[in-house]
């Protein structure tokens, strides 16, 4: 009864005195409440239950609502979906509905945030540029919204942030873009955005991010991108740009990040003038792209340099000396080029690097004794280069972060035992495969307790795996392919690795001389097995029952071995299992009914055995060619010839 006397009275005030009342009134502009009321009425679910205290006619009172206090009208719209609850702890809500263009009734606004909700769907109001003249902030990322940025954009002249990214929009990016001169947040990062990126950007004096990661831009950056004096972050990562990165972007004075990896990019990377330029960059990223000359020179310049990526690209001739001159990177990637020529040894001078990709090059010995001096070095990767090392320096081995080596292709000669005497303890990852280690793997293995990845592939250790080897309770990768290896493979299912400190899931012992310890396989705490390749070698015994025990084995490949075993029924077991190869072996027996099971089988091979009966009928097994099954002393049934009743 009383609220209804305040809600006429409160209608007489509005009549009477307009808009530009000073009030704490009882009802809010109608407007604003109709609008609001609207948009409420589209939400289907609010986890929050923010928009079910939407009460009464005092829109300006509602949870997520501020009004101004002059005017009375709705000037924000609060409602993200990660918000701080009373008791300081962060809350995750949704909201799933429509985005109604009611909301553009609330001609007032200045702060629309529906950000975080992750069920919104809709478009951006086409009117809202005409509607919302004051908006300052326009957040709505992480949602399901779709649809073109409308042209209309262009009018909100006030608008300083725009938060649209994680969301589905798509078409083209309207030129209006440009007119938004308080821009100064822009972000529409992993949307579907096609064409180009209009010039009129380059009007956005006051931007200081622009992130258009993520999308599927394509044509050329503009050439005047150097014209945001004031931008400090430019993402256009992944993305398909084309042409060449335009020199302007050297008069970025305030730039700290440049992010343009993973597109089409071609032609050379532009040259800074002098240390002036790009005083404050600090991260850069240009790797996955097409471009090709010379690291220049000029990149010595840019001294506040943290982090360079320039993998992937066409670059050539050699790494320049200059890069010596840049005391604060941390990380340096120009892996994946043609970069020729010998490492500078100004490299030496990166006190502060910790991680240097250079593998994939046609980079030549020898290594400067320099880089002995790079004592914050955790990660190094040479390999694959022109490198002939002959043998690992010493001083390589005791750098004192090194946690991370890779010397792949290198043509190091000399016994492994030699080497790990220098290895330190808190190795992680050891990849010395495809070159000329001899002698055995010695006990002193079992000392690198840290070790996550195990590479001694394609080298020629010969004798028996020492049992410290059970020690590497850390180990997720062990490759030792094509080595001359011989004994027991029993060591690498009783490797118990440490709980919580990750599991073994990539053995690959393939291509050596191992003769027994097949029995042990599935025995151990290994479940997380998902690639084991034993394949040639001379492995005999029993396949053991315990194998289907490993339920997330994707690869098994014990072919060209002389196991005389049947197969296992459990196998079946092993329903992740998508290459399972064993031919050339003595198999016996038939094939179990159990292998049906076997559902994401892409591979299989049993040929060369002394398999008999009927093929079990069904998929996948019918689905192989009769190669899979030929060369066996009985087999029956499709794909090959019907069994004789
Ligand atoms: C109105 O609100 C602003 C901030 O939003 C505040 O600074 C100002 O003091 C308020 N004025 C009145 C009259 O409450
Ligand atoms: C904005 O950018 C466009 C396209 O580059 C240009 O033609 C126009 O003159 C610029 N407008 C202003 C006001 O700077
Ligand atoms: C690049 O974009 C594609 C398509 O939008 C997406 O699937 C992929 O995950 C993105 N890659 C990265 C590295 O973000
Ligand atoms: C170095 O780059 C290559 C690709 O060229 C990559 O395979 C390798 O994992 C990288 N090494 C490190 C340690 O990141
Ligand atoms: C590699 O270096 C060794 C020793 O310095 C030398 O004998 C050998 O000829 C070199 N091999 C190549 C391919 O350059
Ligand atoms: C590997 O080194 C051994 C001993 O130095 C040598 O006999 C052999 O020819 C080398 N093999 C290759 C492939 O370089
Ligand atoms: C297992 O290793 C052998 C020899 O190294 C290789 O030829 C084969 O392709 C590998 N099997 C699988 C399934 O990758
Ligand atoms: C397969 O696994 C199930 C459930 O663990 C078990 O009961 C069954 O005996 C196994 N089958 C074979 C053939 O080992
Ligand atoms: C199976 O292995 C045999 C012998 O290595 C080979 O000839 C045949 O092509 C293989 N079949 C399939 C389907 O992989």
């Amino acid at each position: 009864m009383g609220s209804q006397v305040w809600y006429f009275l409160a209608i007489f005030t509005l009549i009477t005195t307009g808009e530009s009342r000073q009030v704490s009134s009882e009802t809010c502009h109608p407007n604003d409440l109709k609008g609001l009321t609207r948009f409420k009425a589209a939400i289907r679910l609010d986890d929050s239950g923010r928009l079910g205290k939407w009460i009464g006619h005092d829109c300006c009172k509602w949870e997520g609502i501020s009004c101004s206090n002059t005017t009375g009208r709705v000037i924000q719209i609060n409602l993200p979906g990660f918000f701080t609850s009373s008791d300081d702890s962060p809350v995750q809500t949704s909201m799933k509905g429509y985005l109604s263009n009611s909301i553009t009734l609330l001609s007032s606004l200045e702060v629309i945030d529906l950000s975080g909700l992750a069920g919104l769907t809709g478009n951006i109001p086409p009117s809202i540029g005409f509607r919302l003249p004051k908006l300052k902030k326009l957040s709505l990322f992480g949602n399901k919204l779709e649809g073109r940025l409308p042209e209309s954009i262009g009018k909100l002249s006030n608008l300083e942030v725009m938060y649209l990214h994680e969301n589905s929009f798509s078409g083209s990016l309207p030129e209006s873009l440009g007119n938004l001169k308080c821009l100064r947040f822009l972000d529409l990062h992993s949307n579907r955005y096609t064409g180009l990126i209009p010039d009129s950007i380059a009007n956005l004096t006051h931007l200081k991010t622009l992130n258009f990661q993520n999308n599927l831009l394509s044509q050329h950056i503009p050439d005047n991108i150097g014209d945001l004096q004031a931008l400090k972050e430019l993402d256009l990562s992944n993305n398909s740009l084309i042409g060449r990165v335009p020199s302007s972007i050297t008069k970025l004075k305030a730039i700290s990040v440049i992010y343009l990896n993973n597109n089409k990019l071609e032609g050379e990377i532009p040259q800074p003038f002098s240390s002036e330029q790009m005083p404050a960059l600090r991260f850069l990223r240009l790797h996955d792209n097409l471009l090709m000359g010379r690291i220049p020179d000029s990149l010595g310049y840019l001294t506040s340099l943290e982090r360079v990526s320039l993998a992937n690209n066409k670059l050539d001739g050699s790494i320049p000396t200059s890069l010596g001159n840049l005391r604060s990177l941390t990380e340096l990637y120009v892996n994946g080029n043609q970069l020729s020529g010998q490492i500078p040894s100004s490299l030496g001078q990166l006190s502060q690097l910790l991680i240097l990709n250079i593998s994939n090059n046609m980079i030549q010995e020898p290594l400067p004794q320099e880089m002995a001096s790079l004592i914050n070095l955790q990660t190094l990767d040479l390999s694959f280069n022109r490198l002939n090392l002959s043998s690992i320096p010493d001083w390589l081995l005791k750098l004192p972060s090194l946690s991370q080596i890779r010397l792949a292709s290198c043509r190091i000669q000399g016994e492994l035992t030699e080497y790990l005497q220098s290895t330190s303890s808190s190795l992680q990852v050891m990849d010395f495969s495809d070159n000329n280690l001899t002698g055995n793997i010695p006990a002193l293995i079992g000392s690198l307790t840290e070790l996550y990845l195990l590479n001694l592939g394609g080298n020629s250790l010969v004798g028996e795996i020492p049992s410290t080897i059970t020690n590497l309770v850390n180990l997720g990768v062990i490759d030792l392919h094509a080595n001359k290896l011989e004994g027991s493979v029993h060591w690498v299912f009783e490797i118990q690795t440490r709980f919580g400190g990750g599991s073994l899931t990539y053995i690959d012992l393939s291509d050596n001389r191992f003769s027994t310890g097949i029995e042990q396989i599935g025995k151990g705490m290994q479940q997380e097995i998902q690639d084991l390749n034993l394949s040639h070698n001379f492995l005999n015994g029993k396949i053991p029952t315990s194998i289907g025990t490993l339920g997330s084995m994707q690869i098994l490949d014990l072919s060209y071995n002389n196991i005389e075993s049947e197969l296992p029924p459990s196998l079946g077991n092993a329903t992740s299992l998508e290459r399972l190869k064993l031919q050339k072996n003595y198999l016996t027996g038939n094939i179990p009914n159990e292998f049906l099971k076997l559902r994401k089988l892409e591979e299989l091979n049993l040929s060369n055995n002394m398999l008999i009966g009927e093929i079990p009928f069904g998929k996948p097994l019918i689905d192989f060619p009769k190669s899979s099954y030929l060369q066996n002393t009985g087999l029956c049934g499709k794909p090959l010839s019907p069994c004789r009743a």
